[in-house]
């Protein structure tokens, strides 16, 4: 499935793929991809992959960087600036905001998949 992170700098979109890790086991260092793009978690018995498309130069990096493969149907896909390239579509996105004391996270759900993923929480 796709999920979309949406939020300014420092809103806290990694923080929250971390805490997902977290809840899936992951006991590794989790870190921004920033600089990489990407990042690639096993966790909870599937692949998670970690976009951050804010350093993306262009439609082109997106295409021969391959990572239009790891759209297999099985994986599950956090992408940070998804707007930085045209991505498949999004299952669920997730709108943080930056309050005085925390964030506000606003989830839309998109598909049943995420529809179904909103009904778990
Ligand atoms: N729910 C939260 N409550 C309080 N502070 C938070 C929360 N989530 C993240 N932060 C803090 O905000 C800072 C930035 O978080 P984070 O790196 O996750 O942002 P980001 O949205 O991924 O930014 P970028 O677009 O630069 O990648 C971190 O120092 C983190 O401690
Ligand atoms: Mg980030």
């Amino acid at each position: 499935m796709v999920i979309y992170l949406h939020g300014d700098l420092g809103a806290g979109k990694t923080c929250l793929v971390r805490g997902v890790l977290n809840a899936l086991g992951y006991t590794g260092r989790v870190k921004s991809p920033t600089y990489t793009l990407l990042e690639t978690y096993h966790a909870g018995g599937f692949d998670l992959c970690h976009f951050d498309l804010y350093r993306l130069q262009d439609e082109d990096e997106w295409e021969s960087a391959g990572f239009r493969d790891e759209f297999n149907g099985v994986n599950v896909m956090f992408i940070e600036w998804p707007e930085k390239a045209v991505v498949p579509p999004a299952d669920l996105i997730i709108d943080l905001e930056i309050l005085q004391a925390g964030r506000c996270a606003v989830l839309k759900a998109f598909t049943s998949i995420g529809q179904i993923c909103l009904k778990q929480l």
